[in-house]
């Protein structure tokens, strides 16, 4: 049976854990935290939980201590701070890209075979620094974003129409920011196009929202999401080790698809027990492949101030 390994054991890392021992899809689930104590009261409590859900994934927490996640199939990384007031992007880069490079150098001594998703932000930078650090083939090294941001978009369609957020399946790309682009064409309601069934304006204004989903949510409790999130990254979870070749957009390393080369964004992939089997190339209009391209500078710009860090850090 399966090992999974969470690095972070804050808001996301936490409840990331939390749904996969709900699901059962490991029997080992360890929580890393730096902080002390923090990891191994949370695994405590989630093994409280256990006899009340009926669920019977054992979890352990640790402080630090790589060697308690040897050998995991697939590792979270949760680990870094949210972007705080005051704090430029290129702040964040430079603290999380730090946080980034020990935990995935750990990952790598510990676990050389697990496939890793990063969660941490500014989401598209940090999967393709952790890429570049663990020195993994891409199809092992992927981000958690795009199963989020679509799930915002479904919830907003859900509630404008009045219907069940689980009959809404949609497709969306592009970076982890502002620049994100749902694709409302590839967007059905149990396969009636959503086009159908609301007028363009609401279509764009949901599309606007979804854009800011994440700082809507800031402004509200003063710190980032993390129900949808934590459930996210234990979808991409649950998809590979149960090998379901689910369609989900991730963050995925894209090496001409596209049009785009060596560049980390998101895109509709087949989730499997490899990591990701199949980058899916759809045949994009040429003003849904100039939003793509937006956000995919957008995110270059913050690979290069990555690369500039790095570069004077030796
Ligand atoms: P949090 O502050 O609740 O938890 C982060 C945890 O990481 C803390 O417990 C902290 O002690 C730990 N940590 C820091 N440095 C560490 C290290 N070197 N090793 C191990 N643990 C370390 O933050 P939250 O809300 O859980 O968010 C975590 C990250 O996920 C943030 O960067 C946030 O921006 C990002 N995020 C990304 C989303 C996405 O869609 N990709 C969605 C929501 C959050
Ligand atoms: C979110 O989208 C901030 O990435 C975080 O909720």
């Amino acid at each position: 049976m399966a090992k999974v390994s969470i690095i972070g054991a804050g808001n996301v890392g936490a409840t990331c854990a939390n749904v996969i021992a709900h699901k059962e899809l490991c029997n080992e689930l360890v929580l890393l935290d730096i902080k002390e104590g923090i990891a191994e009261g949370k695994a405590l409590d989630m093994w409280q939980q256990a006899p009340i859900d009926y669920y019977d994934t054992y979890s352990i927490g640790c402080t630090n201590d790589y060697s308690k996640t040897a050998n995991s199939d697939v590792v979270v990384i949760t680990s870094g701070v949210p972007r705080k007031p005051g704090m430029s992007r290129d702040d964040l880069i430079s603290i999380n890209a730090d946080v980034v490079k020990s935990v995935t150098e750990n990952v790598v001594k510990h676990s050389p075979n697990a496939i890793i998703i990063v969660v941490s932000n500014p989401l598209d930078v940090m999967t393709y620094h952790a890429y570049r650090v663990s020195g993994f083939p891409s199809h092992r090294v992927f981000g958690m974003a795009g199963i989020l941001d679509t799930a915002r978009y479904r919830a907003f369609i859900a509630e404008a129409l009045k219907v069940s957020p689980k009959d809404i399946q949609a497709v969306l790309m592009g970076g982890h920011g502002d620049t994100m682009v749902p694709l409302p064409r590839y967007t059905t309601v149990s396969g009636i196009p959503l086009t159908e069934l609301m007028p363009q304006d609401k279509i764009d204004a949901i599309v606007e929202r979804t854009k800011f989903g994440g700082g809507e949510l800031v402004k509200l409790m003063g710190t980032s999401a993390w129900y949808a999130p934590g459930a996210a990254a234990a979808q991409m979870v649950e998809a590979i080790l149960r090998n379901q070749r689910r369609i989900f957009p991730c963050c995925v390393y894209l090496q001409g698809q596209y049009g785009l080369n060596n560049i980390y964004v998101g895109a509709p992939v087949i989730l499997g027990k490899n990591g990701v089997e199949k980058i899916i190339e759809l045949n994009l209009t040429e003003s849904e492949k100039a939003l793509l391209y937006t956000s995919a500078n957008a995110v270059k710009e913050q690979c290069e101030v990555l690369d500039k860090l790095s570069a004077s850090k030796g």
